[in-house]
């Protein structure tokens, strides 16, 4: 299995570009499938600049079965890492339907065709949201679950429809990656987040403030019960992040079943802090001020990574330093993201 070639579904978007770097680097075959919805073939034509080899590229939807079975039929694939999906928890409570369809039956297509191929293997991108407002600070997997945006939800479905596929089918493997907060680009400063319109997250928003982009910065509420009153979150280098999916894809050659995993680093930032550090990283003063609390917003979600670091063989071991160092270089080098009109070469379509 393991020399098969890996489908990345996503993997033009920002920790599916990081992944698929990593998955080359370690000389693995890559396949990207991703619509472009959020993400440019720029950042396919980047992968290859930094890693010097060509990934295979479609441009398609996993809401298409007969594109996933073709390209099925072309590739021989020994697994799949599942990125593709939409992401913004806010936009998920204006247009519910569009992340139920896109992040759930798109998912449930892209498990068929998998069937249908004979591939079952899958690593699924969930993410910290799952927990909800957790009652133990560092968060264990064995945490309850408790999605509160339509967006968590659909994670948290995904979750269930993969556990009751490896349950009733013994011959699936899943890992379930619960990310906590992506933070940071690649160390070439040729890819990066690349976020359209008015960034949600907080670093890429303060990098919009740093880069001339945005007034200030707004911090959500100083009235938090944490050491400073601003909300704590673990942020994780992307790269450490896109490691991860190396490991996860390694214990799937165990038959493991379905697992979840938190990927987090197990310290946890205030956003003061990482205000702090990001400002040192620029080198010069940067405007924030304080405003009221973000609708949802939970005082502290810091990962415990003890599963993971034990059964996965694998630990984040960037700094906060090299995120916020990382982001900037990213930041300067390409203010305006990567190019929406970059041509699709024929053969990719
Ligand atoms: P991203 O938007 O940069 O990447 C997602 C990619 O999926 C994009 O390239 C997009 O074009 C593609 N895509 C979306 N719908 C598709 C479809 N129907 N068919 C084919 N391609 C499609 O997002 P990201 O930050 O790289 O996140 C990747 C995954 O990780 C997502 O599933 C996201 O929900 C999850 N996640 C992200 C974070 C985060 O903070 N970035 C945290 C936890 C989990
Ligand atoms: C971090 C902290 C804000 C912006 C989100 C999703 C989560 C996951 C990761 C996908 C919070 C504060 C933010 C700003 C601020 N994504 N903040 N000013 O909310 O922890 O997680 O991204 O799965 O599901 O919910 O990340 O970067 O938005 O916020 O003060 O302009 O920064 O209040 O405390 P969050 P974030």
């Amino acid at each position: 299995m393991s020399q098969k070639a890996i489908l990345v579904t996503g993997g033009a978007g920002y920790i599916g570009s990081h992944t698929v770097i990593e998955l080359l680097e370690a000389g693995r075959e890559v396949v990207i499938y991703d619509n472009l919805y959020n993400a440019s073939y720029e950042a396919v034509e980047r992968i290859e600049k930094i890693t010097g080899k060509k990934p295979i590229f479609y441009k398609a939807d996993v809401l298409d079965k007969k594109a996933l079975l073709e390209v099925f039929s072309r590739h021989s694939i020994g697994s799949v890492i599942h990125f593709a999906g939409l992401k913004a928890v806010g936009e998920s409570t204006k247009i519910p339907l569009d992340y139920y369809y896109n992040n759930i039956t798109g998912t449930i297509v892209l498990l068929q065709a998998m069937k249908e191929a004979n591939i079952k293997n899958i690593v699924f991108s969930s993410s910290a949201t799952v927990y909800g407002e957790p009652p133990v600070i560092p968060i264990p997997e064995t945490s309850p679950t408790d999605a509160k945006s339509p967006y968590g939800r659909t994670k948290l479905f995904v979750e269930h429809i993969i556990r009751d596929l490896c349950t009733a089918e013994k011959d699936w493997n899943a890992a379930l990656l619960r990310y906590f907060n992506p933070a940071g680009a690649h160390p070439t400063g040729q890819l990066g987040e690349n976020p359209t319109g008015i960034p949600n997250n907080l670093m890429p928003y303060f990098a919009q403030v740093a880069i001339g982009k945005r007034d200030h910065l707004s911090i959500f509420g100083k009235d938090y019960p944490t050491r400073d009153g601003t909300c704590i979150r673990d942020y994780i280098h992307v790269v450490d992040l896109a490691k991860g999916h190396l490991a996860a894809l390694k214990k799937l050659e165990d038959n493991p079943g379905c697992v979840e995993y938190n990927l987090g680093t197990g310290v946890g930032s205030t956003v003061l802090e990482m205000v702090h550090a990001f400002i040192k990283a620029v080198g010069r003063d940067l405007p924030y001020v304080i405003t009221d609390r973000r609708a949802g917003d939970v005082p502290n979600l810091t990962a415990d990574p003890t599963k993971a670091n034990i059964e996965l063989n694998w630990k984040a071991e960037k700094s906060l330093e090299e995120a916020c160092a990382s982001l900037w270089k990213w930041q300067q080098n390409c203010p305006e993201g990567l190019s929406k009109d970059a041509k699709v070469p024929d053969e990719c379509i």
